[in-house]
């Protein structure tokens, strides 16, 4: 899941791919690599780790020109090095690419080339395209890339140039690629917020397109070279949105914009006078008897809560799995199943494989979904988008709250729609979830803040964590650990609370912090006598209370208080001091919040 951009025009190419890739980071930080041309020759730099250290490179002596691709890796094949950083070009240099994806058949590929007397300088399956590309040119470039791209199997988003042509040409299958449509200018990008500080006319490109670009315009083509006509969109983001906009990290400021993210997942979906839940979907509410939700890491905690509120608001009978099994355990799926995919990106490779699973099975699918014109988003019957805007933290965080109310709105209307909810019901839950974005406000006050850091702070140097959480909170626990271990590297693990007691209780001792979410809920007394358990055996408690509950303090050795509220909303409450301390202790211990070791944003390899 790396990052590629790529740009031509009247414009330094260099800078704007550097801008590119300083918003694509967080696709990966192992390498980062510009390629520019002049119209004499094709100039390549490329550094191992962050950008900076790419930047800081080219500040001595930049490459001058006017277009240009760019990569910044996350590492598959080959270890991070400047060898293996992208871009990869022959050993001529006339043909040079970027590469985000994985070629299943480089190695058969590769000894073919080999014996056919070709070098090698990396260890990627990437570099062997471009001698692909190389075998087949006769002077037209999009023709060789298109030749070569016929002996390739697996994922990949391509963008290719040659010395000799002021051109540009890509190729999308599976990995994601969006261009950019400019005032006399085009750009290429895995993603649209690289492209937010030019353009904000975009086109989608889908698989098995090949998009060919040079001063004039573009082209899109199939595969084969026919034309294909491609809608060009207008991203309601502005630049803005995907700047740090003066805080610390992006996950930082994103953790704040969940008051205004959450407006706009609750916008136009809540009637408060009628006291009714209205979606805009096209979904039959009877069209179903049974749910499988099907996600990875975050987005598979929201589907955790979903889960509970399905089952509890619209009684309809819930499956939940991680993606990477779904996809593989040959589930039981009929006409009468609706598949729902979870994801802040609508990328994520193991999630859209479990739900062409489902489809080929015959179920109706719905994604639960961030990021528009994404792939789920085209292959899904129906989205439900969440709303959230841009999400460049790795550590995901409002697009989670935002995932998790986006249930909360669907069990709301399908418990409506249904009947299975009073209308009495529906309005009071609608009242309750009216005031979300201000519970959210309240859980981001400045003392509450205080509190958190201090915690964390306190047990930073902590080398294992114990979360646990009971009934629509069990999910909180588990995000909790996710978020914890993703950014501070800190050893965290997650239990239903009941469930401590059948083993995981062992490894309690005075060392290990233990975090209870026990805000109020009719199980809340059941968790409190689960916190009996650990302090009897010296473990360290820390418990999410809620706002007036001074009868449990007693429980704790540090309390987190958060808004009260009620049981079927709080978890999206209960995420923010969550989100807070994992914040908190990687920066206590000094850690690059935003690009934390060895993840991506968004994974799009198996
Ligand atoms: C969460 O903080 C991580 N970035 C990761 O677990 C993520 O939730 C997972 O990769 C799913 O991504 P998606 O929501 O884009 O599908």
């Amino acid at each position: 899941m790396c990052g590629i951009v790529g740009y031509i025009g009247p414009n330094n190419a260099q800078d704007i791919l550097i801008s590119g890739l300083s918003k694509l980071e967080y696709r990966g930080y192992d390498s980062a690599g510009i390629a520019v041309g002049d119209g004499a020759c094709i100039a390549t730099r490329k550094k191992a780790g962050k950008l900076a250290n790419l930047t800081a490179d080219l500040e001595h002596s930049p490459l001058p020109g006017t277009f240009g691709i760019g990569h910044t890796r996350w590492a598959t094949h080959g270890p991070p090095n400047d060898t293996n950083s992208h871009p990869h070009a022959t050993e001529n240099g006339d043909i040079v690419l970027v590469h985000n994806g994985i070629i299943e058949n480089y190695l058969e590929l590769k000894e073919g080339l080999l014996e056919r007397g070709h070098q090698f300088r990396s260890d990627t399956d990437s570099e062997v395209v471009a001698h692909l590309i190389e075998e087949a040119y006769a002077g037209n470039l999009e023709e060789a890339v298109r030749a070569a791209l016929a002996k390739v199997r697996g994922a990949y988003a391509l963008v290719v140039t040659h010395k000799d042509h002021r051109e540009i040409v890509a190729a999308r299958t599976v990995s994601p690629l969006v261009m950019g449509v400019g005032e006399g200018e085009m750009f290429l990008a895995s993603d649209v917020p690289a492209l937010l500080n030019y353009t904000r006319q975009m086109v989608f490109i889908q698989d098995g397109d090949m998009v060919i670009l040079n001063d004039d315009g573009y082209r899109i083509t199939d595969m084969q070279g026919h034309p294909v006509q491609r809608e060009v969109e207008t991203i309601d983001w502005d630049a803005e949105a995907a700047e740090k906009g003066g805080y610390d990290a992006y996950m930082q400021k994103e953790i704040f914009e969940q008051p205004q993210a959450l407006s706009n997942t609750l916008l136009g979906r809540l009637h408060d006078d009628q006291g009714s839940v209205e979606l805009d979907i096209e979904l039959d509410p009877n069209s179903f008897d049974r749910i499988h939700i099907v996600a990875c890491g975050t987005a598979y905690y929201a589907g955790m809560v979903g889960k509970y509120l399905l089952e509890q608001l619209a009684r309809v009978p819930v499956e939940l799995d991680v993606a990477s099994e779904y996809r593989y355990r040959e589930p039981v799926v009929t006409d009468r199943t609706l598949a729902i995919a979870v994801s802040q990106s609508g990328e994520t490779i193991d999630t859209l494989e479990g739900m062409r699973e489902a489809m080929r099975g015959g179920a109706q699918t719905l994604g639960i979904i961030n990021a528009k014109g994404s792939s789920m988003t085209r292959e899904l019957d129906h989205t439900l988008y969440v709303h959230a805007g841009p999400e460049i933290g790795v550590a995901s965080t409002k697009a989670y709250t935002s995932m998790v109310s986006a249930f909360l709105l669907l069990a709301l209307w399908l418990g409506q729609q249904r009947g299975t909810l009073s209308k009495e019901e529906v309005a009071r839950l609608v009242h309750e979830a009216r005031a979300l974005p201000r519970l959210i406000s309240e859980a981001l006050s400045d003392d509450r803040l205080g509190r958190v850091r201090a915690v964390a702070q306190k047990y930073h140097q902590a080398r294992d964590y114990l979360f646990l959480g009971r009934g629509v909170n069990n999910p909180t626990a588990y995000e909790g650990a996710l978020k914890l271990k993703e950014i501070s590297y800190i050893h965290a693990e997650a239990y239903a609370a009941g469930e401590m007691k059948h083993g995981p209780i062992a490894l309690i001792d005075e060392h290990l912090p233990v975090v209870v979410v026990a805000t109020e809920s009719r199980l809340l007394e059941k968790t409190i006598s689960n916190v009996q358990e650990v302090r009897a055996r010296g473990g360290r408690v820390i418990l999410i209370l809620s706002d007036g509950d001074t009868e449990n303090v007693q429980h704790a050795e540090d309390v987190l208080y958060v808004p009260r509220c009620d049981e079927m909303i709080s978890p999206i409450v209960n995420a923010v001091p969550m989100q807070l301390l994992a914040y908190y202790t990687a920066e206590t211990l000094g850690k690059d919040v935003d690009k934390p070791r060895n993840l991506a944003k968004s994974v799009t390899v198996e």
